[in-house]
């Protein structure tokens, strides 16, 4: 097949590398690519937000596929364009990608579809968003509405945090047009997991369960990033929870989209709070009855979850996903190898605040693990420079998590650029669990 991936990181990389090892050769290209995916495939100097661009590559082009990888291009009609002159793609067309471009549309799915998840409202108004507060108690959530590149949801412990957020967006602007309406939500207590599902409208098939590491610092201290690891499988999904999560979430989300009009395909991402201990008092476990609730949705794959996710999926990854994209998905499509990953980045010092770029990395070559570049550029003369803040994606897998994780730090220890940092506990939750 003749595939282009649109995007420029870890989670694209992964993809690239994952169709490469298909059986069957394909033809791949990137748009725009980074250093790790110029070995694998072509490189096009294509932004993957210049939605005109891609598809004016894709009408001179004719892939038989195209993989969307941000949400960015999504939520601005990529899919859309590409529908129109007949080019497969997978993901879902922007009017599903408000599913992730949009909280308060996505609670009204949920609500409607009877998705268990954290009670709501949605405000423009700061008095009245205020006023509402006391009836979330504390901890509560404040959510921008649309996208905020990760940085539109407050955790506030006290009223007055709260209070300060809902001014930051309904007042200061903050976030400009995403936050000019915010939810108040419900804190559900519990340990996240993130579940991918590939979905072609009306099936879906789970891919293995993963979870993210969002803070910066080891045990989970400092600010929210992009995703400073993952691990999959994520033992707090327990093999009896797949069941429902595919019944409950997944497929009446699906079928309250096709209602609507909307025929979701690609990744349903669904960022679930699992709490086996029914132990929150104000919670919606009372009202959901469910130990499992939705924390967001994202309309693609997971960043860094894929990086760790891909490397255990067999098959032909490409037919998966052409089969999601064109609506005739099947269980076999997707084939799950008895191994665990582990995926450690590592990010330039200063991230997810200010860092430097264009500094040298070593120890790519021969390195033991599987190396994704997320924020890398290739010079002219062969070297390898940082241009990101989450520079590498660095995968081990193993029979079971401690050797997967093993692996991993054993790829990271053999990789250097001044100023590099990493967490050095990735998967503590699984290994406290025992
Ligand atoms: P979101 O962008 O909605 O995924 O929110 C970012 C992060 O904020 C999540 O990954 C959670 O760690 C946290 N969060 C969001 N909503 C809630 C909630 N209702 N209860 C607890 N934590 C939440
Ligand atoms: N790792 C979180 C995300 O991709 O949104």
């Amino acid at each position: 097949m003749k595939i282009l991936v649109v995007g420029s990181g870890g989670r694209e990389h992964a993809i690239t590398w994952r169709l490469a090892q298909d059986k069957a050769r394909h033809e791949l290209f990137c748009a725009p690519g980074n250093a790790g995916t110029a070995a694998l495939a072509t490189n096009v100097a294509i932004g993957a937000e210049d939605v005109e661009g891609v598809t004016a590559w894709a009408a001179a082009n004719r892939p038989d596929l195209v993989v969307v990888g941000p949400e960015a291009p999504l939520v601005k009609g990529l899919v859309d364009a590409l529908d129109k002159i007949g080019v497969a793609a997978f993901g879902p067309v922007a009017a599903g990608a408000r599913m992730e471009g949009s909280k308060r549309f996505a609670k009204e799915v949920m609500k409607a579809a009877g998705v268990p998840t954290g009670m709501a409202e949605t405000f423009t108004d700061a008095a009245a968003a205020k006023a509402a507060l006391p009836a979330f108690g504390l901890p509560v959530v404040i959510k921008a509405d649309g996208l905020a590149a990760g940085k539109g949801v407050v955790v506030a412990e006290t009223a007055a945090q709260a209070e300060a957020a809902i001014d930051d967006m309904l007042v200061a602007n903050k976030f400009g047009a995403a936050g000019a309406e915010v939810l108040v939500e419900e804190f559900l207590h519990g340990e996240e997991c993130s579940i991918l599902a590939l979905v072609d409208g009306e099936r879906a098939v789970l891919l293995p369960s993963s979870q993210d590491h969002k803070r910066v610092f080891d045990g989970d201290k400092g600010p929210n990033t992009g995703g400073m690891g993952a691990y999959s499988p994520a033992p707090v999904v327990t093999a009896d929870k797949l069941p429902a999560i595919k019944e409950k979430i997944i497929l009446p989300v699906l079928r309250e989209l096709k209602k609507r009009g909307i025929t979701y395909r690609g990744i349903l991402y669904a960022g679930l709070m699992v709490n086996d201990e029914n132990s929150n008092p104000h919670g919606p476990l009372a009202k959901s009855g469910s130990s499992v609730n939705v924390v967001e949705f994202n309309a693609r794959f997971g960043d860094p979850e894929t990086e760790a996710v891909l490397p255990r999926i067999g098959g032909d990854f490409a037919t998966a996903l052409l089969h999601a994209a064109t609506g005739c998905l099947r269980d076999e499509d997707v084939t799950v190898k008895d191994e665990c990953a582990a995926t450690v980045i590592v990010a330039s010092g200063g991230y997810p605040g200010s860092y430097e770029k264009g500094k040298e990395i070593a120890g790519l070559e021969g390195n033991p693990a599987l190396v994704f570049h997320c924020g890398t550029k290739r010079t002219d003369d062969g070297k390898v420079l940082t241009s990101g803040g989450r520079v590498l994606s660095v995968t081990g897998l193993g029979p079971d998590l401690r050797s997967a994780v093993d692996a991993a730090y054993a790829g990271v220890e053999r990789i250097s650029f001044e100023n590099s940092f990493h967490r050095s506990d990735i998967a503590h939750r699984a290994f406290e669990r025992g």
